[in-house]
């Protein structure tokens, strides 16, 4: 195990590892995977700001063979592209954010719960994480329930397509299902005429046919289904621990959505479902007096940086009612912010709140709790709760 590319599966407690290299070395050069990995605050921060700091690509001259469906998906995506290309696919995805219609939670976590029981234990991340923020998007975009179905049982394997270094089974599996998935979603947004108003903004503004537009809205929408399957589902998984684990439930809930809603963002700080995001400089960039030299590869531990004593007090404690916990970067900051990041919070907050005013009796079964092998995010597997 190296200290900056680890598996989350291989790893208890990364907070530990993340305190030391604050402490020792929070600009370090990692010699064997060749990047910088930037443990603090300010650090990450300079970089997230920065406009010489690009995303780097993570398929070039399309080596990995993703087919074109596949390859168009990836190529359009805001959270994988830069300059104008990037400002261009934003504009899309947040286009199609502001287009989806609000939906209540409570409806589709109580179907889900009913479906996920299996005698007295219930696994919170199959039944619920897995599933809610995917619907959630699928339903406030219209889909039906044939097509969504479809998509939810198939997008875990699709969100592969944003990471670097992938196996030849998930390249197999990719590419079998992307011509699919692409093919239902331009359905879709075909028949809701979305795609019309967009095109006349974006050809005035930046010379994009009606093809090009939908081909950006298409991708994008799968990338938003993407970011909630990940993301969501690992926010709704460690708030739920947060709770269970420290036993806050007992808590009296007198204002019960201000309360979960402090516990949610207070979890995005200290035990967030993403840990790291990377750059690539593009010129010279100077950090602390440490030159990270253009072509330099970054790795920025946002996670580590939510621990940083110079920006939270008793950065270790997870405390609700400290002023700053909202300062965290778990959505990243700058130009790739996270679009959805009130949209999260909300909707892991809704979800918890319908949970224990519903249920008053909510335990832990198994609190060994088994994470993902990824190095990016920390996802538990699986998280075994009695409800009652
Ligand atoms: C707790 C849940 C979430 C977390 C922690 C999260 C985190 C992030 C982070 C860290 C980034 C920026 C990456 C970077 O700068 O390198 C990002 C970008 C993005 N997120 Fe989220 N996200 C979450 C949920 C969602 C959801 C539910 C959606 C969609 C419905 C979404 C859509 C996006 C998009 C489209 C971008 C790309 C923005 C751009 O590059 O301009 N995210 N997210």
């Amino acid at each position: 195990m190296t200290t900056t590319l680890f598996l989350q599966s291989e790893i208890q407690d990364p907070y530990s590892l993340y305190q030391k290299m604050l402490y020792q070395n929070p600009i370090y050069w990692d010699e064997e995977n060749e990047l910088w990995a930037l443990y603090s605050y300010d650090g990450c921060v300079t970089i997230l700001n920065s406009s010489v700091a690009y995303i780097p690509e993570i398929n070039p001259d399309n080596e990995q063979g993703l087919n074109s469906s596949a390859l168009q998906i990836a190529l359009q995506l805001a959270r994988l592209s830069n300059g104008i290309h990037h400002d261009i696919a934003r504009e899309v995805a947040m286009f199609l954010f502001s287009n989806m219609n609000v939906m209540t939670t409570n409806k589709i976590l109580k179907e889900l719960l009913k479906k996920g029981e299996n005698g007295p234990a219930l696994d919170w991340v199959n039944s619920v994480c897995k599933q809610l923020p995917v619907v959630v998007v699928l339903k406030s975009f219209d889909f039906n329930d044939k097509d969504s179905l479809f998509i939810t049982e198939n997008i875990e394997q699709l969100t592969k397509i944003m990471i670097p270094n992938k196996t030849q089974e998930q390249i197999e599996f990719i590419n079998r299902i992307a011509k699919k998935i692409y093919s239902l979603v331009e359905k879709q947004l075909i028949n809701s005429g979305l795609g019309n108003s967009l095109v006349d903004i974006l050809s005035k503004k930046h010379q994009i046919g009606a093809e090009k537009v939908m081909s950006l809205l298409v991708s994008n929408l799968i990338g938003l289904l993407i970011q909630s399957y990940d993301a969501g589902r690992g926010l709704l998984s460690n708030a739920l621990l947060q709770i269970l684990n420290k036993d806050l439930a007992h808590l009296e809930l007198s204002n019960e959505s201000d309360w979960i809603q402090r516990i949610v963002i207070e979890t995005l700080r200290f035990d967030p479902p993403i840990h790291t995001t990377r750059r690539v400089a593009v010129e010279d960039i100077v950090l602390n007096k440490v030159v990270v030299k253009k072509g330099d590869k970054i790795l920025l531990v946002l996670a580590s940086a939510n621990r940083d004593a110079n920006q939270f007090l008793n950065p270790q404690v997870f405390d609700t009612n400290r002023n700053n916990n909202g300062s965290h970067l778990t959505f990243g900051i700058g130009g790739h912010e996270c679009l959805a990041k009130h949209f999260s919070v909300r909707l892991a907050t809704d979800v918890l709140q319908y949970l224990f005013e519903k249920h008053k009796s909510i335990a832990l079964l198994d609190d060994k709790i088994e994470y993902e092998s990824l190095s990016n995010a920390r996802l538990p597997k699986n998280i075994l709760i009695s409800i009652e």
